[in-house]
């Protein structure tokens, strides 16, 4: 996107992340700032998104790829072993907290739609813009052991479906991503 013009704002959690990630762009000669923002704050995302309208102009094109598991959200074994449930090594299904479910569906499902609600103020009454939201395979076939994740990404694709309905007399394009697996912070220790 950069090499075709962009001018793109990282936003993230870890401000010393998103800036290394927009200085990687800025080396490619084009214009990139990093910002410090949570996805789960109004707050935090309309500093990040006045940030961003000084700076950059207002928002074109908006990536929601905040996401990620939780261990608490995550069984030990991927089919349920009735000799060992009250193995305390091993969280079954029985044993799932709560707290990790909801961190997971916050994060996938509330860390979409709050930068949504926040961002696509800035492309009403303009052309061209378009939201792509961050879903995942699993969403359609859940991978074991990972049910909070599963079933929070599921959401944001039936969010996706129902956004884009609801953007379409607004001229704002709704789409989403469902990859499969990709290298990146989250997943190198497993997948290597
Ligand atoms: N890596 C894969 O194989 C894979 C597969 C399918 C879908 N996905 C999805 O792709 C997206 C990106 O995943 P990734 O593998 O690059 O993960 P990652 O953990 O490397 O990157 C996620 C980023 O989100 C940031 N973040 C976490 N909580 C935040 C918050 N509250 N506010 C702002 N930023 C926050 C983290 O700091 C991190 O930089 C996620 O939605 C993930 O679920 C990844």
């Amino acid at each position: 996107m950069a090499k075709n013009g962009a001018k793109i704002a990282i936003l993230d959690l870890n401000p010393v992340a998103a800036e290394a990630a927009a200085q990687q762009i800025r080396d490619l000669g084009a214009t990139a700032i990093g910002v410090a923002c949570n996805v789960l704050q109004r707050e935090s995302l309309e500093a990040a998104a006045a940030q961003v309208l000084a700076e950059l102009g207002p928002c074109d094109l908006l990536l929601n790829g905040a996401g990620g598991n939780h261990p608490k959200g995550t069984t030990g074994q991927e089919f349920l072993d009735v000799d060992r449930l009250d193995d305390p090594e091993l969280t079954s299904f029985f044993d799932l907290d709560p707290a990790g479910v909801e961190f997971v569906f916050n994060l996938n499902f509330l860390g979409t739609l709050l930068p949504t609600q926040v961002f696509a103020r800035q492309m009403l009454g303009r052309s061209g813009c378009s939201i792509v939201n961050v879903s995942s395979m699993s969403a359609f076939c859940p991978l074991t052991k990972i049910p909070a994740y599963s079933a929070a990404k599921a959401a944001v694709s039936n969010f996706t479906q129902w956004l884009a309905v609801h953007f379409s007399k607004a001229g704002i394009r709704v789409n989403a991503l469902a990859p499969g697996f990709f290298l990146t912070q989250q997943n190198h220790k497993i997948i290597d």
